[in-house]
């Protein structure tokens, strides 16, 4: 198991990279080897990330996910944040965690938070509308209903049957200068990333409690055969209280049709 220093200088300097456009001269070992690749991205890059307990559940049955990951794993949390453009979490995540989505707990700016709500269900008052934070982007299905949801634009796109298209949603984001992008859950938002591929890189961090039931950190679809799971390329870490596994998979390129392009409509 690997562990990674990253002291105050080495994240300055991986801010810097990130957000700075300056090109990563120093190797990874010493530029904090879990963050620099990150950092280091160019063009649309997408990292999942998923704290879970020993037993793979990422909250209790009825919804309290808060602690599930140990204070280094909520430091590397918002690390990951702070590296990229845009944090994408679930309609069910807001309305179960009601979270900040910030980098409260290290230096550097809060990420565009950015809610996939199909069917138009939040109703507004939920704290990250009005907590003068980071700019909030809300997707929604065009046959979702039009409420007014206070400091958001919301970006309506067509749904197909299995939802809106995550390649649709990342070129949107592209197109607003939002590259970088962190999908930070709940487990059916991050399986739909990964099951079109539009995954680089997925962080699963594992802290020391046992939940015992409640929804697990990925539900993707059903397989027959251990052959036929997924087996990325995978470094473990030592984050202190938690343990890292930092799984690289290879990402399928964007195929956004012309024609949904300009069915993408803005409400500001
Ligand atoms: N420990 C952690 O790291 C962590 C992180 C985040 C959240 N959580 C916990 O996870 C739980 C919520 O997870 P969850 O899986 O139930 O919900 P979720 O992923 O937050 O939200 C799922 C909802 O968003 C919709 N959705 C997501 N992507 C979509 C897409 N591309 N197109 C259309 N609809 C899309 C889903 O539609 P469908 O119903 O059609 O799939 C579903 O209605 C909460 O308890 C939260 O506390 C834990």
């Amino acid at each position: 198991m690997q562990t990674t220093e990253v002291t105050e200088e080495t994240w300055d300097r991986l801010l810097a990279v990130a957000h700075g456009g300056k090109n990563l001269v120093t190797d990874f070992a010493t530029m904090g080897a879990i963050y620099a690749p990150i950092a280091a991205a160019k063009g649309s890059f997408v990292i999942a990330q998923v704290g879970q307990s020993l037993d793979g559940r990422i909250a209790t049955v009825a919804g309290d996910a808060r602690d599930v990951s140990g204070p280094d794993g909520l430091i590397h949390l918002h690390r990951c944040r702070a590296l990229v453009d845009a944090v994408i979490v679930g309609v069910n995540t807001v309305t179960a965690d009601d979270p900040r989505l910030s980098v409260r707990l290290v230096k550097g700016d809060d990420p565009v938070r950015v809610i996939v709500d199909c069917h138009g269900q939040l109703d507004g008052n939920e704290s990250l509308f009005h907590d003068h934070g980071a700019p909030v982007l809300v997707f929604q299905s065009i046959d979702a209903p039009r409420k007014t949801l206070a400091n958001a634009t919301v970006v309506r796109l067509p749904s197909e049957a299995c939802g809106l298209d995550t390649g649709m949603m990342l070129q949107a984001l592209a197109e607003r200068g939002l590259h970088r992008i962190l999908v930070e859950g709940g487990a059916r938002t991050i399986a739909r990333f990964i099951e079109v591929g539009h995954v680089d890189r997925l962080h699963v961090s594992i802290s020391p409690i046992i939940i015992g039931s409640g929804p697990s950190g990925i539900n993707l679809s059903p397989i027959q055969r251990l052959c036929e799971a997924k087996r990325p390329a995978t470094t473990v870490y030592s984050l202190g209280s938690d343990i890292l596994f930092d799984c690289s998979f290879q990402r399928r390129p964007l195929s956004i049709r012309q024609s949904d392009q300009v069915r993408v409509a803005d409400l500001a």
